[in-house]
């Protein structure tokens, strides 16, 4: 009942402010500084099936915009998550969400039959990772594949499953309504702009993968502009990220339409980040007078 609460595709949380995969490791590494039963949910690194090395080379950069990375998906592997990674997050009162990459079709499904019944939440299907070169973001750019994969997913697990999806699109529209129909019960949106950066000494990439995916206050604008078209062309929940570092920010992805939202970059320069943005949530409505965050969602008056 409180007013922060909400509920995403069955995903019971506190406050509606999530932490974006692959931004805060699996919750563990800021335990001791974070109050992990204040964060929404927490949305675990990306798994796959066996463990992954991820790139080489440089893998993050910061750029005066915004943050680069190319980290390959770098993950002990889906058996370390449920043996001892699960079990220690599963002392807190948070819901966890395992976000899950594979190289094929099969490798989701597979993914998603081991992660049931093991206490996660519920799973964010990675079909927008910009840095493989198998899968990834060659599923979520294309509606067929994108479709395939998440039904595949849905006949595999019982949790609720969300469809991650990425900015290097045309029409995200598309992309929303094509997941949706395949069943995923809510979408999540953006994922990493594909981008570069050159050091002029060398005039080599900074990033060992040469492009990697852009994030940041940079790439806001470009996202809430997608929540919006996306929460406009489906009827699933909407859980909006990109750019996130306030409160304010917070608050237009659910004027947009996002019934919760992600920090992700944030979380690197601001460990407290997404506590300190649900605060700051519940300080808005209460000088609005509003006394639901649902309240919010989806009410951009576009005239
Ligand atoms: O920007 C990203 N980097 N998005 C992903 O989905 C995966 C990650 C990585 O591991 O490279």
């Amino acid at each position: 009942n409180d007013m922060l609460a909400v509920n995403i595709a069955g995903i019971k949380m506190k406050t509606p402010v999530m932490t974006a995969s692959g931004t805060f490791g699996f919750g563990l590494e800021y335990s001791d500084f974070v109050d992990l039963n204040q964060v929404g949910a927490i949305v675990v690194k990306g798994t796959t099936l066996a463990p992954k090395a991820g790139n080489s080379g440089r893998r993050m950069a910061e750029t005066p915009a915004g943050m680069l990375n190319s980290i390959g998906l770098e993950n002990p592997g889906v058996e370390e998550f449920i043996h001892t990674i699960m079990p220690r997050l599963a002392k807190y009162d948070v819901p966890v969400i395992v976000n899950i990459s594979g190289n094929t079709v099969e490798e989701y499904g597979q993914l998603a039959a081991r992660l049931d019944k093991t206490g996660v939440a519920g799973l964010e299907v990675n079909i927008s990772c910009p840095n493989v070169k198998q899968g990834g973001i060659a599923f979520g750019t294309c509606p067929d594949s994108a479709a395939q994969v998440v039904r595949e997913v849905k006949a595999k697990t019982t949790l609720p499953v969300i469809a991650k999806l990425s900015p290097n699109v045309t029409d995200i529209a598309l992309m929303a309504k094509a997941v949706e129909a395949a069943g995923a019960d809510a979408i999540s949106l953006i994922n990493t702009l594909l981008g570069m950066a050159i050091d002029i000494h060398t005039w080599r990439p900074v990033l060992g993968n040469i492009v990697g995916g852009f994030s940041g206050p940079a790439v806001k604008p470009v996202a809430l502009r997608m929540v919006w078209q996306a929460a406009n062309a489906v009827k699933v929940p909407v859980i909006g990220m990109g750019g996130i570092m306030t409160a304010a920010d917070a608050v237009e992805f659910m004027l947009a339409g996002a019934s919760a939202v992600a920090v992700g970059t944030a979380n690197f320069v601001n460990p407290y980040a997404a506590v300190e943005v649900a605060g700051g949530i519940r300080d808005y409505l209460t000088e609005r007078g509003l006394n639901q965050v649902s309240q919010l969602v989806g009410k951009v008056n576009c005239g």
